[in-house]
């Protein structure tokens, strides 16, 4: 005859006669328990040698579907510039501020200073490999070339508050990081393509008149920024390069060397008209870069409005 409900309950917890909890003697839950524990373990094991072998096949240098091949990534350089805006408008590319002493453009100030500090501080274990580089160098193992972040002065500079109180403000512009990746570079002036803006062809062309330029002075990557429209066109000013419109070749190759320095070129608006919003473009030249403004590619769209 069955026992009532609750007292059958109460026997399974716990069963005086049999001594058994939840049905099991202790030796029962002894060996359930033991069995358990070796199934994890081996469970562990068998996962943590599939994680090591993977592990051994990939390499934190290089990524193994490499731009020799192209990449997933491809390898047409974007181009990205700085000041970013403030973290709630992250995807917007307005670099809007007043200018002078109310410290309006505190944010785009802080957030240069930071982007161009972090150059002055290289890690002490890096510094052996840092050289100083001059045209037709090459790099090899961990070696980088460091990039003088004072030569973006006299302008650019945060002693000057990168123009933004005085109203003519920099902009920092920077090509994308993409392993193993080498410019084709423009050799000679006449290779210079047509629908390169004029304003920075005669730049290269003066720089390379000056005396001690030579052809090798011409490799590198051309960094121009102009309006969109031919409003933009006129309100922008002048524009002027530091150290000069372009990001030498021997920056070149990126492979991921411990403690490498993107090139920087500056970008000064010296002469913006004021409190008109300017649609801005900069793009990088180079005979293996292409230019895609919705993929982002080769150039970079900004709006920048001073008041
Ligand atoms: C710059 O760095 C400082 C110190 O790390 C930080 O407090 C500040 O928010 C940064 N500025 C921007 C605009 O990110």
């Amino acid at each position: 005859m069955p026992a009532p409900q609750k007292a059958s309950f109460a026997e399974f917890l716990w069963n005086r006669e049999e001594k058994t909890v939840l049905g099991r003697t202790g030796l029962s839950w002894f060996k359930i328990t033991v069995f358990y524990i070796i199934f994890y373990s081996c469970l562990a094991a068998f996962w943590s040698l599939c994680l090591f072998i993977f592990l051994q096949t990939i390499s934190y240098k290089e990524p193994r579907w490499n731009t020799n091949t192209g990449s997933i990534i491809g390898k047409n350089p974007g181009l990205g510039f700085r000041p970013r805006p403030p973290a709630e408008r992250i995807e917007s590319t307005l670099v809007m501020f007043n200018e002078g002493p109310g410290e309006n453009w505190g944010h785009w100030v802080s957030e240069l200073t930071n982007v161009t500090e972090k150059y002055k501080q290289v890690p002490e274990k890096y510094k052996k490999n840092m050289k100083t580089c001059n045209y037709g160098d090459e790099m090899e193992g961990d070696d980088f070339c460091v990039f003088n972040i004072e030569k973006l002065g006299p302008k650019c500079i945060k002693d000057r508050n990168f123009g933004y109180e005085a109203g003519n403000p920099c902009i920092i512009v920077k090509l994308n990081k993409i392993f193993n990746w080498r410019p084709d570079v423009y050799a000679t002036s006449d290779d210079l393509p047509d629908n390169m803006p004029e304003s920075v062809r005669e730049v290269i062309a003066r720089d390379f008149t000056e005396p001690g330029s030579n052809e090798i002075n011409k490799q590198n990557v051309w960094i121009t920024c102009e309006g969109e429209n031919p409003n933009d066109f006129e309100n922008i000013g002048k524009v002027n390069y530091y150290p000069h419109p372009g990001m030498p070749a021997y920056y070149y190759p990126f492979q991921n060397q411990p403690g490498y320095q993107s090139p920087l070129v500056a970008v000064e608006f010296a002469s913006v008209k004021r409190g008109v919003l300017l649609n801005i473009e900069c793009k990088a030249w180079a005979k293996n870069i292409f230019h895609d403004r919705k993929e982002r590619k080769g150039s970079v769209h900004l709006e920048l409005m001073v008041d």
